[in-house]
């Protein structure tokens, strides 16, 4: 296993947006890992990207036989959300580790197969929360816990960008719309600030004028956590480009943002006021791809179960159906009191320099997210 070089080898499977623009180029970066192999359903990325790679490309019709096969150890998945479990599950079974998108899969149910299949197989499984690894939110998530800001109360999220409904998720029905996409960001950082797990959830949803969501396009969600905090967040695939966040204590506020998005000139930014004290803190943007495959890679060679695991992946999926009930229901939503042990900590950081990103005109078979 691992060749001689001890890096370990990944495949790509679905190359998409995120595949293109972000993984393949930002492997590059992880001394501990290489891309061996794409899968892909379109003969012309197979043609281009295998070139410009120079690595094989593959079918999906020839995934069992990648699963077996003796040069590959870990597969990235970049599907639709509906479709990682597909994909996932043959992979663990056989024993391979598998990076896998958030969100983890479309219903809680799937979840819990691909966390089946994993301890089944015994590979490693991390779901892609590439801000686990990321510098500036993980010190956040530290000084949560060592108290900075005193007793955490409440959180309030705005995170939109105006998307294309030509794109599939543009089309494709709640769990590649707005919430499971964009709204998995917010609950992934209130739960890891907190600390905690919501136990109740409420939801509305809107459709903007003029625009043909299969969908609510814009959807505002709030939580209630155990001993009496608050969570709200709304997400829009219509509105202008917005990613911030507020958290406040009984001693100090956070005003975050940028504090979601990714890139080469995006560095996650935090403005803190304790006891009338501003201070800001603005990392150097880092290579976010590369860093949280470093880690990952990191945790398969030295046999170490990824923080950001199946169980991380299923917490926030559940909270997402329950968000999908509220709307259809206009009920509130209560939630099964549930723990997680695990939180981002500092040792799973990685602060690689970024690389080039291709723009969306460069890429290939890409139907543009951007309206
Ligand atoms: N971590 C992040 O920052 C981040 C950002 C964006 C997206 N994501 C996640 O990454 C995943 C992929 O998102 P994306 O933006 O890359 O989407 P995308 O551009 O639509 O790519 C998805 C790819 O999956 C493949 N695929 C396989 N079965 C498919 C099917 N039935 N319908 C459509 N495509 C199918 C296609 O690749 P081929 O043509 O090669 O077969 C397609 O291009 C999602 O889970 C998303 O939530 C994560």
């Amino acid at each position: 296993m691992f060749g001689s070089t001890k890096k370990v080898r990944y495949a790509v499977v679905g190359s998409g947006q995120i595949s293109q623009q972000a993984f393949m180029p930002g492997i590059a970066r992880a001394e501990n890992s290489e891309l061996v192999a794409l899968v892909t359903g379109d003969p012309e990325k197979a043609d281009k990207l295998a070139k410009q790679y120079n690595i094989p490309a593959y079918g999906y019709d020839d995934f069992a036989q990648l699963c077996a096969s003796d040069d590959i150890d870990a597969f990235y998945i970049a599907t639709p959300n509906a479709k990682h479990r597909l994909y996932a599950v043959p992979a663990l079974e056989a024993g391979k580790h598998v990076l896998l998108e958030k969100a983890m899969e479309a219903s809680v149910e799937d979840c819990q197969a691909i966390i089946d299949a994993q301890r089944r197989g015994g590979g490693k499984l991390m779901i892609a929360y590439r801000l686990h690894c990321e510098p500036g939110t993980v010190e956040l998530i530290e000084r949560c816990r060592q108290g900075d800001f005193g007793r955490l109360m409440i959180f309030n999220s705005t995170f939109g960008q105006n998307f294309s409904e030509e794109n599939h998720r543009g089309h494709s029905g709640y769990w590649s719309g707005p919430v499971p996409d964009m709204g998995t960001y917010p609950l992934n950082a209130v739960r890891n600030l907190f600390g905690d797990e919501p136990i109740e959830v409420r939801a509305v949803g809107s459709k903007t004028p003029g625009r043909n969501f299969n969908f609510f396009d814009t959807v505002s969600v709030t939580l209630r956590f155990p001993d009496e905090k608050l969570a709200h967040f709304t997400v829009s695939y219509a509105s202008a480009p917005v990613e911030t966040f507020t958290l406040v204590g009984d001693k100090g506020t956070v005003h975050a943002g940028p504090c979601f998005m990714f890139g080469p000139s995006i560095g996650i930014t935090y403005r803190t006021i304790i006891d009338g004290k501003e201070e800001t803190r603005a990392q150097k943007p880092v290579e976010q791809f590369g860093g949280e495959t470093d880690y990952f890679s990191d945790c398969i060679l030295n046999d170490i179960d990824p923080e950001p695991n199946g169980e991380e992946g299923l917490m926030d999926v559940r909270v997402l159906a329950a968000v999908e009930r509220a709307l259809e229901t206009g009920e509130a939503q209560k939630l099964e009191p549930r723990r997680r042990e695990r939180r981002a900590e500092p040792d799973q950081v990685r602060s690689l320099k970024v690389v080039k990103e291709p723009s969306e005109d460069q890429m290939i078979g890409i139907v543009p997210q951007s309206a």
